[in-house]
């Protein structure tokens, strides 16, 4: 067994795992970084886009945000399709902040980069990855590579190895609370060599379902509709993809999505889930790691973000003055935050699906509820507010 020694040793390569290891290095902290899969692999990963202000604003402040003010696309407002009626929601107006759409792979891209320039170790492709000792003064993590085993002694472990990581799965479950939901729905998404044919997204409900219409640059659209949960992507081809989402997505004002040659396609499902506290001994989690969202309302890397911006200050306490105030309250401030958005992702998610039960009582319901967001000034506004998302740092000096 070979051994190496850091301060904070990293699980996961996902966008929390190398913020942390970026916000680290700036606070002059050692971290290793280890990943399971391949740097490619996680490079072209297709999933988040939308960025709330906050996490543009934390990128740009850390050094990191350079190409993401150049190519990140700016929106004041949404639209909400509501059986063919498109009306849009001014955002921007209505709170003053906006969001920004930028892939969560080219995030993930930027870190890299920024990781590489350090010098610090960031590895891809280890395999057998566990973690031990955690209620201990020194936690381990062990991992092989190639032909070699490591451990790694650290004064903390963060376990950012997203939802099906092993992180959570180390901690003896008496010590753990579970709050989880599952919908009886997914999302079919498709990347697609098309046009934007509108300039801010389109949430969409339909008689046959949600869809919604997003994009990445000018050229390439982002599209997504609701479908079974375990739905088999061989029996939708492009031509059948392309005619439901016209169906759920026109407007009567005329307005469609421009269709072309679809370069990704997949299925995800929809799930609630809340893993708390997110720390146990000197193991914090963070990230999808400990929570999951159903992604209606565009929240998950936020949420991300936020965590690990408070969990990197918690550390820098810790190291300049050996404060631990930050770190033993980190998992209570950073679920504030959660919850919030676990609550805005639930109603997001269940106001724009086609309800399960076939109640017309729950369509109807659903159609006044629509009518009232996107026409009385102050469910705007509330629903903006969310949508945008809390600053970080109020959330944080909130407490
Ligand atoms: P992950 O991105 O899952 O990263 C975890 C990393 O750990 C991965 O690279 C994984 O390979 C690695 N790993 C796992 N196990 C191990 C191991 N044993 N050892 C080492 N490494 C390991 N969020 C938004 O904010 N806005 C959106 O618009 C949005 N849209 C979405 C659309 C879709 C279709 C999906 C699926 C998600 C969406 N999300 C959105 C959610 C967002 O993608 C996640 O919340 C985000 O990826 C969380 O980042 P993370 O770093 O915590 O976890
Ligand atoms: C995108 C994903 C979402 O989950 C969402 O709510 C809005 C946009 C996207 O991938 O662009």
């Amino acid at each position: 067994m070979k051994e190496m020694r850091t301060q904070v040793g990293i699980v996961g390569a996902g966008p929390a795992g190398l913020m942390l290891g970026h916000l680290l290095h700036l606070a002059g902290i050692d971290s290793i970084i280890i990943e399971n899969r391949a740097q490619e692999y996680v490079i072209e990963r297709v999933r988040a886009g939308v960025l709330e202000q906050g996490t543009v604003d934390l990128l740009i402040k850390s050094g990191v945000g350079a190409r993401l003010e150049r190519e990140g696309l700016l929106h004041d407002g949404i639209y909400f399709n509501v059986f063919g009626n498109r009306r849009r929601i001014d955002m921007a107006s209505l709170t003053g902040r906006r969001i920004t759409v930028y892939g969560q792979n080219e995030v993930v891209k930027d870190l890299i980069a920024a990781r590489n320039t350090t010098g610090r170790p960031l590895r891809f492709e280890v395999s057998e990855v566990s973690v031990h000792d955690l209620e201990s003064e020194q936690p381990k993590i062990r991992f092989a590579e190639n032909d070699d085993r490591y451990e790694i002694r650290c004064d903390f472990i963060a376990g950012c190895d997203g939802f099906h990581g092993i992180c959570r799965d180390s901690i003896p479950s008496k010590h753990l609370h579970i709050y989880e939901r599952n919908y009886p729905f997914g999302w079919l998404g498709i990347l697609a060599n098309a046009t934007p044919s509108s300039p801010e997204l389109v949430y969409s409900l339909h008689e046959r379902g949600f869809a919604l219409f997003s994009m990445r640059s000018s050229n390439v659209t982002r599209l997504y509709l609701q479908c079974e949960p375990n739905e088999d992507i061989s029996l939708w081809s492009d031509d059948r993809i392309w005619s439901e989402l016209l169906t759920r997505l026109q407007s009567d004002d005329g307005w469609k999505p421009n269709v072309g040659p679809i370069m990704q396609k997949g299925v995800t499902g929809m799930r609630s889930f809340v893993s708390e506290p997110m720390r146990f001994g000197r193991m914090f989690l963070a990230g999808d790691a400990a929570h999951i969202v159903p992604p209606t309302g565009a929240k998950g890397l936020n949420l991300a973000m936020a965590d690990i911006w408070r969990l990197s200050r918690a550390f820098a306490g810790y190291y300049e003055s050996g404060c631990q105030d930050l770190l033993d309250h980190y998992s209570e401030n950073c679920l504030r935050r959660v919850w919030r958005a676990q609550q805005f992702s639930w109603w997001m998610t269940s106001l724009l699906h086609r309800p399960a039960t076939g109640n017309p009582f729950d369509s109807r319901r659903q159609r006044a509820e629509l009518e009232y967001v996107t026409s009385s000034r102050a469910a705007m506004t509330s629903m903006s507010e969310n949508y945008v998302g809390l600053p970080i740092e109020e959330c944080a000096s909130g407490g």
